[in-house]
């Protein structure tokens, strides 16, 4: 009797494991935060429609700003567009890459599943392939029940304004995925940068709410704390309008990782004899701190990954040998998802490498070296995107003659 249940239980965990690595788990839940496309059907009559060059006849200087950014290139990017054909093209991710009602082909009228991939929908007759380009417009961020979010509150504006206390309630809805399922194992959700921003710095005014990591834990708990606005949208004083009063306003860049600049600041990095051990044996350290970033470095999808580079070169610079490391977080997709190993730079905490040097090596030059990738030349070929723009650059390097 025992045995045979044993053995049941033995045959449905195989089946199971094996149909999970034949239909691989979706690698989030749908999160109501960002489930239901943004309403746009009361947009101000006073504007002339919500497109970004709509706003940008008025507000110039912050539509050539947008035009620049990865943003606006949220559905048109080639790598996008490749990644999501490749994944089936599923309709959750239109939800934050093109999160307007009007940028989506059809209407969304319910979810048939629970993990709210699979939508109920029917025709859209206001779908405007025109805005659908644009991505994450100036719309995404700004429109809400008819009224334009912003945090003044005061101003002349032509159209209805909702004040907000804190602008990092913008970005909660698309940098956070959530994960929150018994058969998930994440320490953090899937390709958000907020949750990795642990704080227990003083509370602001802001609006609560409750980000979780699938483990529980609660990783922030207001939106003021998360700094998000105050690193990547730089403030300038400027007007908003040709002619207006000069405000304290935020340049509408978000660099991230497809800046090399951005990357760079974000890191300290010390390439140094370490104390001198005697000729036979000297030991070089390469410490590399996250001193610029809140979250972790890098952050964003795990695709993103930086790989350390330590070498003994000979005088014509050729390689002689070289000690290579990767920063990235390793995630088993299938049969279940867990999070295996995250080595990337968590805030404040600094990582060394070393480069030991025997006396017998004809080394003449030790060379250390820190790339970004945005992706993995692997993936790259597996999905057959075909880069137009580097996929991987340069953060450090350094040589030191022995
Ligand atoms: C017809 C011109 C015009 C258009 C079109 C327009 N705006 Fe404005 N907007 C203004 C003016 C004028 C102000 C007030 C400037 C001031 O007083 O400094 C303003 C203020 C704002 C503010 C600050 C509001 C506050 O009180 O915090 C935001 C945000 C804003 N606009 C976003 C947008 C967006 C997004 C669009 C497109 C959907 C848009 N605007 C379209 C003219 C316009
Ligand atoms: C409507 C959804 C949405 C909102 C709201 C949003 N983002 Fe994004 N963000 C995205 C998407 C989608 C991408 C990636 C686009 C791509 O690479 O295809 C992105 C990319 C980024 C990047 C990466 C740039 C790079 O080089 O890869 C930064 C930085 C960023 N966002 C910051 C912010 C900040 C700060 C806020 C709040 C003010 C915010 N975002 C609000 C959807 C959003
Ligand atoms: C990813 C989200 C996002 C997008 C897209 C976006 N904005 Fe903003 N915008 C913000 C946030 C957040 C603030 C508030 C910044 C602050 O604290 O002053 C803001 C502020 C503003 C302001 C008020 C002045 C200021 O700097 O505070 C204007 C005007 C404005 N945006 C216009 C636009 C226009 C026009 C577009 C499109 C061309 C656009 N925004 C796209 C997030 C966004
Ligand atoms: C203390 C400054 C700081 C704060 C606060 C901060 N960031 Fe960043 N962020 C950076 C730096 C520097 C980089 C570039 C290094 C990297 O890519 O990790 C970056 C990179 C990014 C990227 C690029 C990821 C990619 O795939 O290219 C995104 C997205 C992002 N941040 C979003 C956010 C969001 C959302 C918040 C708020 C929850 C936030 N950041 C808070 C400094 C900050
Ligand atoms: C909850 C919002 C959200 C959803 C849903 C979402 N994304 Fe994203 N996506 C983002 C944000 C935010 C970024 C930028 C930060 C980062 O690098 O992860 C991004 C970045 C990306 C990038 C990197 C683009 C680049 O320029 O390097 C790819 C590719 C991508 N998403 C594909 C997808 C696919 C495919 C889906 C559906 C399976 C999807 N996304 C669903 C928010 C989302």
């Amino acid at each position: 009797m025992k045995l045979k249940l044993t053995v049941s239980i033995m045959i449905i965990l195989i089946v199971f494991l094996a149909w999970r690595f034949i239909r691989p788990m979706n690698i989030f839940v749908v999160d109501d935060r960002f489930a239901w496309p943004v309403d746009t059907a009361q947009a101000p009559q006073s504007i002339t429609g919500l497109a970004a060059t709509d706003c940008g006849s008025c507000h110039q200087a912050f539509y050539e700003e947008w035009q620049m950014t990865i943003h606006s290139q949220a559905w048109t990017d080639p790598y996008f567009q490749r990644d999501w054909h490749f994944e089936d093209a599923q309709p959750a991710c239109r939800l934050c890459h093109t999160p307007l009602d009007v940028q989506l082909p059809y209407k969304v009228v319910g979810y048939s599943d629970e993990d709210k991939w699979d939508p109920i929908v029917e025709e859209n007759p206001s779908f405007d392939p025109v805005l659908q380009h644009e991505g994450v417009t100036c719309a995404a961020c700004h429109y809400r029940d008819g009224k334009i979010v912003g945090v003044y509150g005061d101003t002349d504006a032509p159209h209805p304004v909702r004040k907000i206390e804190d602008p990092n309630q913008v970005c909660v809805r698309c940098h956070i995925v959530d994960g929150d399922r018994w058969d998930t194992f994440y320490r953090f959700p899937a390709c958000g940068t907020v949750a990795e921003i642990q704080t227990g710095l003083a509370p602001r005014s802001a609006q609560n709410i409750d980000v979780r990591g699938s483990s529980g834990e609660v990783a922030v708990s207001e939106t003021g704390v998360l700094g998000c606005v105050e690193c990547h949208m730089p403030l300038v004083m400027r007007p908003l309008v040709e002619g207006g009063v000069v405000r304290a306003s935020r340049q509408h860049l978000w660099r991230g990782g497809h800046n090399v600049e951005m990357v760079k600041s974000a890191l300290t990095i010390e390439f140094a004899e370490k104390e001198s051990q005697g000729q036979a044996r000297r030991v070089f350290g390469l410490t590399v701190t996250n001193t610029g970033a809140a979250h972790y470095v890098p952050t964003g999808t795990p695709d993103r990954h930086l790989t350390v580079s330590l070498r003994l070169l000979d005088e014509g610079g050729e390689i002689l040998s070289v000690k290579n490391h990767t920063l990235e977080r390793t995630v088993m997709w299938r049969p279940l998802i867990v999070d295996l190993q995250d080595t990337r730079l968590p805030r404040g905490e600094p990582r060394e490498y070393e480069l030991e040097v025997g006396s017998d090596t004809g080394a003449v030059q030790v060379e250390a070296e820190i790339r970004y990738h945005l992706l993995a030349e692997s993936r790259r070929e597996r999905i057959e995107y075909e880069n137009r723009t580097p996929i991987d650059y340069e953060v450090f390097r350094q040589r030191i003659p022995l």
